[in-house]
């Protein structure tokens, strides 16, 4: 069974190939894998695994149409421009995360063997004024140029599903926390360096208020929710292809309330508060959190609380475990 990974390179995307490779899809081994990234895939060795890495620009139509040739079973598109650089980089925006989507999908109906496609979405469809819990059926707004591409894409996930050139599955996202390594250009990004920093012994600023309210899910539940994408019957999903998905409801300050629970208070001295307005501009437009009751009928499944996701971190990321930080 053949798999086509995009934004293989990426946070996501490296993790999801590691679990394809692992543990197969839809209860089938991964025979055939295709990788495709701005930059270097780098995947580990599989054997009996036939895998082919491919560097190049997602909105270039040829190149789509090379990889949409070997007619993969599923797609996990998840190249992107990060939600900062969208709205900073308007062009750029648009041509990765509006017409890469395009050309991919113009690559599939080429080729006309309608696989699985999963588009990793974002809970920035969803703009201001918003609910505390987000219902299944609430109007999806954007504020942002980020989440105006991502939705433009799930309506053509839509109606490519409905014309039968794929069978599409759009999973709106949660700000994925904690993420490893080092900041990235995600307005989100701040969610994950208040508290990796200090974990990592390094100081770090809180750019929001404290009370503002936001959903996340580690990364090890994001690669869950896109293979589980990827499984369920179509029949289950019905017409609507987009799913809100679950995760941790909970307040800025709360996360940092973990931390002190999971790791020592000792590293909460490693944060300190200021204010970055266009950051809290963006994050305070997105959705607080998800009722998510489609997602969870259908099976999928997040961290129960923000303590397990900085458990999680400190479990894949820390194999040494945490750095000694004094108490005073
Ligand atoms: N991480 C989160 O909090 C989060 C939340 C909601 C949605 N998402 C979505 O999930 C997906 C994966 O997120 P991530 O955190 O792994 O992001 P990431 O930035 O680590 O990965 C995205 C990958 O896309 C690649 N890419 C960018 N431009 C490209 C181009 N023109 N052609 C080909 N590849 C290109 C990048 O090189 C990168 O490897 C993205 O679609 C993102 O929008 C992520």
């Amino acid at each position: 069974m053949r798999v086509l990974v995009t934004g293989a390179a990426g946070m996501l995307g490296s993790r999801l190939v590691k679990r394809l490779l692992e543990q197969g899809v839809a209860g089938r081994a991964v025979t055939a894998m295709d990788l495709f990234d701005a930059f270097p895939c780098t995947p580990s060795d599989a054997p009996g695994v036939e895998i082919r890495t491919f560097q190049g620009d997602i909105a270039d139509l040829e190149i789509c149409e090379h990889l949409a040739a070997s007619k993969p079973d599923f797609v996990f598109h998840l190249a992107s421009i990060v939600s900062g650089e969208a709205e900073t980089n308007f062009h750029l925006g648009y041509r990765v995360n509006l017409q890469g989507g395009l050309a991919l999908l113009e690559g599939l109906r080429a080729h006309g063997n309608r696989p699985r496609f999963v588009f990793s979405s974002s809970g920035a469809v969803f703009g201001g004024p918003v609910p505390d819990l987000i219902d299944d059926d609430f109007a999806p707004t954007p504020l942002t140029s980020y989440g105006s591409q991502k939705l433009i894409v799930e309506a053509l996930v839509q109606d490519y599903t409905r014309k039968g050139f794929i069978d599409g599955v759009s999973i709106r996202l949660p700000a994925i926390c904690i993420r490893p390594g080092k900041p990235n250009k995600a307005a989100s990004g701040f969610y994950s360096g208040i508290i990796r920093e200090p974990l990592n012994g390094v100081e770090a600023v809180v750019p929001v208020s404290r009370d503002i309210v936001h959903s996340s899910a580690s990364p090890r539940s994001a690669v869950g929710f896109l293979i589980h994408a990827a499984e369920i019957d179509s029949d289950r999903i019905g017409h609507r292809r987009s799913l809100n998905m679950p995760g941790v409801f909970c307040t800025v300050g709360e996360q940092i309330e973990a931390m002190a629970r999971v790791a020592g208070p000792q590293y909460l001295r490693l944060l300190r508060d200021e204010i970055d307005p266009a950051i809290e501009r963006i994050v305070s437009t997105w959705p607080k959190g998800y009722r998510a009751t489609r997602a969870k009928d259908l099976g999928f499944t997040a961290e129960a609380n923000f303590d397990e996701i900085i458990r999680i971190y400190i479990e894949e990321e820390m194999p040494d475990g945490l750095p000694p930080v004094s108490n005073r």
